[in-house]
């Protein structure tokens, strides 16, 4: 697959690459994204229904059961060919990678990246509800889509039940982590934005960062996004395809 001239040169001068990916580049390991119809138990409800603090507390088994569902997908997920080239990139001699991720998935780790800084939290930490407290307690995880399941309660502190450690929709973005997702957009001197909207704020600000340092930004996603005016170069390829290209052509 040939990859456009722009983006090759940009590709082959870049010494210090930051990858921001959303859920399009989970999507082709099989990972639905967020805009795509759910499926089973809850195809009528919207991830705005259940990703938020209000669900949360109005029905803690229901969203728990939803996401022990969501992680069992994503467990049984592998990494595609275009999380495997991001890692591949970052090994070349004299090239330091940064992802950021909105991914609450591991395919990143999986798929070799070392550097991986999740802005909307993991589906493989919880935490207490109350007292924050991280759980390392063994999930169970149900086989088939259940409608609710029991979360477990905190043994810390007594008094809450142990949630996903995931930014819900209202919630604010840990400090610590957004901080290092800016410094290593800043600290780029290329800027690959992949499978996201840029729809979901503050994340979809890092291009307009990157841009504001100078810094150019290219994206790959087959259907472009609400980036466009924040571009210097689209490329309208999945990233299971435009990724591997990039990397192959790096020494063509
Ligand atoms: P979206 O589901 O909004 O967007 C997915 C994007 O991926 C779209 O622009 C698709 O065109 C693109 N896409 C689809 N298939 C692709 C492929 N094979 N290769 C590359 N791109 C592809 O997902 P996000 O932008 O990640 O937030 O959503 C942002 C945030 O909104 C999420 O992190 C989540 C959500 O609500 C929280 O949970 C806080």
């Amino acid at each position: 697959m040939d990859v456009p001239a722009d983006i090759l040169e940009l590709a082959r001068g870049a010494r210090r690459v930051t990858v921001l990916t959303g859920a399009g580049a989970s999507a082709e390991s099989g990972i639905p994204t967020f805009r795509d119809a759910q499926t089973g138990l809850w195809t009528n409800l919207r991830p705005e229904d259940l990703a938020t603090p209000e669900a949360w507390y109005r029905d803690p088994p229901r969203v728990w059961a939803w996401y022990a569902w969501r992680t069992r997908i994503a467990a049984t997920c592998v990494p595609h060919a275009g999380h495997r080239a991001i890692a591949e990139w970052g090994r070349r001699d004299g090239v330091t990678m940064k992802v950021v991720t909105q991914n609450v998935d591991d395919l990143h780790e999986r798929g070799g990246s070392e550097d991986v800084a999740h802005v909307h939290g993991s589906l493989f930490r919880h935490k207490c509800d109350v007292c924050n407290a991280q759980y390392r307690g063994v999930l169970d995880l149900p086989v088939e889509q259940v409608e609710r399941l029991e979360p477990p309660d905190c043994e810390q502190c007594g008094m809450g039940r142990i949630r996903p450690d995931i930014v819900w929709f209202g919630e604010a973005l840990d400090e610590r982590v957004f901080g290092a997702a800016i410094e290593a957009v800043e600290g780029a001197d290329l800027l690959v934005v992949v499978g996201t909207s840029g729809i979901v704020y503050p994340a979809a600000g890092l291009p307009g960062v990157a841009r504001a340092q100078g810094i150019p930004v290219i994206e790959i996603n087959p259907h472009g996004s609400d980036l466009f005016d924040q571009l210097d170069h689209a490329w309208e390829v999945a990233a299971g395809k435009g990724l591997p290209a990039i990397v192959a052509a790096l020494d063509d």
